[in-house]
């Protein structure tokens, strides 16, 4: 059964509000944090889902817009995709919902690593250039991977949080990926990373 129900007329996923269960403390949620390589085939809830994306980089300021991980000059350049079974979809962080970006399963193409075409999530990191007004050629790499690792670190606390396994991931045929999700030229992937239920004994 598909977890994400998308509006065909909108081709938009709405996502219920955002909640993380507020049971362990910050010291055990950091206790827990680790890298797993290993998924269940079972798909996320869509709570989990939502809270997971809010986590991300979602809009905890709704006066100013401001996000849950920092951003260099506050540029928010990294837009984060959702590459699921059913579909990739891009996270619009303001309505907190997913807008479909194309119909068909992408997760082998977002790792190198065999797990990646099995994770029931991977999300996707993309920084675009256009949106980091000023910077330095020999900046942009640094500032979009720093902003990424911080937007990577909340979902390894989220995962901690919603007994989800999840891993940040680098190696990543970029060229493909950023083909088979029709990114502007301006765009860079920076990371990706996959999360889902945890197979027993990783
Ligand atoms: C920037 C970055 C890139 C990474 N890339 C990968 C990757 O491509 N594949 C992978 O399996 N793990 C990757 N990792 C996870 C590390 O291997 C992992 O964090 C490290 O082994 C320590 O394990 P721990 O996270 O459980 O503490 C990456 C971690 C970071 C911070």
């Amino acid at each position: 059964m598909s977890t994400v129900p998308l509006d065909l007329e909108t081709d938009t996923v709405v996502l219920p509000p955002p909640r993380l269960p507020d049971g362990a403390s910050f010291e055990l949620l950091l206790k827990r944090r680790r890298s797993t390589r290993g998924f269940l085939p079972d798909a996320l809830t869509l709570p989990s889902l939502s809270a997971l994306l809010w986590a991300a980089f979602g809009i905890n300021r709704i006066e100013r817009g401001g996000r849950t991980a920092p951003s260099a000059h506050d540029w928010q350049e990294i837009e984060v995709f959702a590459v699921l079974k059913e579909g990739s979809y891009r996270y619009d962080p303001r309505a907190h919902r997913l807008l479909l970006v194309k119909a068909e399963d992408l997760r082998a193409l977002t790792g190198t690593q065999d797990f990646a075409a099995s994770a029931p999530l991977n999300l996707i990191y993309v920084a675009d250039r256009a949106r980091m007004t000023g910077v330095r050629p020999n900046e942009f790499e640094f500032l979009a991977g720093a902003d990424a690792g911080c937007i990577a670190q909340n979902v390894y606390l989220a995962g901690a949080a919603l007994d989800l396994a999840v891993v940040v991931r680098a190696l990543i045929d970029r060229r493909a990926l950023a083909a088979a999700l029709g990114l502007a030229p301006t765009q860079r992937i920076t990371l990706a990373q996959s999360v889902g239920l945890a197979a027993h004994g990783t």
